[in-house]
């Protein structure tokens, strides 16, 4: 089946704030002119029935199709070196059936496991296996990267250099709050030598760990970025442009179909940074995926 190309979804109405971040990260004037910017943002009825399609979802007019997949509910933060920070739970009166994240302790058990695993050759080189870290308890985002570079090697925590400030930077724009919404890990959690993308029999050895990382964290979305993650995640080896675009469907090991989103990895944005108002798309989708 021929597909025709992804419709982008309408950008929103933005803050004075979120305009300010989005001048930073490079989406100044011409792109934001009020063309662009409707109104009336669209919105997504709460209670809307899951729409996946067969296997994705893909987004057809701005307001419609996309994926609501519960209530919003709150963090519990834990992992790296903040672990335990914020001990605010879930549920209440909307929290009942999602999410059903595991107790941190389990988590902390497939932690240990990665440090001292040796199922690939990228344990040689690493100074730390760099895990993940953030909202642990049913995060609203958990943001797939590659590998980890350097200074997450060097420090144990993901996303630590310039691309990662990108990524927050991005984050912020769209209005997700990082220390509260957020769990940031990588496909491979060793980290390759000089930065070059993981080998696939490294990201098979590896796989099994992010697979039960979402099990215990029982995110209300993926976000995959970069093409290495966004293929892997989708199982497809459709280029990125072609994977963007659309919400996916990540078949969870229990069973549960987590809304997933791919988009551009901050470092090649760094390069490419004509890109970043579709990564900004991206994200609005990702945003109203699971409002
Ligand atoms: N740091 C990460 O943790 N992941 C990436 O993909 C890149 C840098
Ligand atoms: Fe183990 Fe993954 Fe590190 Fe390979 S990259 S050694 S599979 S933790």
């Amino acid at each position: 089946m021929v597909e025709s190309p992804p419709r982008q979804p309408a950008l929103p109405r933005i803050s004075a704030l979120q305009r300010a971040w989005l001048e930073e990260l490079g989406l100044d004037a011409p792109l934001l002119a009020p063309g662009l910017v409707p109104d009336d943002p669209p919105t997504v009825p709460s209670g809307r029935a899951a729409r996946t399609g067969e296997a994705t979802a893909r987004v057809e007019d701005a307001g419609d199709h996309f994926i609501d997949v519960g209530p919003r509910h709150r963090a519990q933060r834990v992992g790296g070196h903040s672990a335990g920070a914020d001990s605010r739970q879930r549920g209440g009166a909307e929290g009942e059936a999602w999410p059903r994240a595991a107790p941190a302790g389990e988590l902390e058990t497939l932690r240990r496991q990665v440090e001292q695993c040796r199922a690939c050759g990228l344990c040689e080189g690493r100074s730390h296996a760099v895990f993940g870290e953030g909202v642990a308890r049913a995060p609203d985002w958990m943001v797939v990267g590659e590998a980890p570079g350097d200074c997450d090697d060097r420090s144990g925590r993901p996303f630590q250099g310039e691309a990662g400030a990108l990524l927050a930077n991005m984050l912020s724009a769209v209005g997700i709050v990082a220390d509260d919404q957020v769990y940031a890990t990588n496909l491979v959690k060793c980290r390759p030598l000089g930065n070059r993308p993981p080998l696939p029999e490294e990201i098979a050895a590896c796989l099994p760990y992010l697979r039960q990382q979402v099990v215990l964290l029982a995110p209300r979305l993926i976000l995959a970025v970069g093409r290495v993650a966004a293929q892997t995640l989708t199982g497809s080896q459709s280029t990125l442009s072609q994977l963007r675009g659309r919400v996916h469907a990540f078949e969870s090991p229990d069973g549960r179909q987590i809304p997933l989103v791919v988009t551009h990895h901050p470092a090649s944005l760094l390069l490419q940074p004509q890109h970043k108002l579709d990564a900004w798309r991206d994200l609005v989708l990702a945003r109203r995926a699971v409002r």
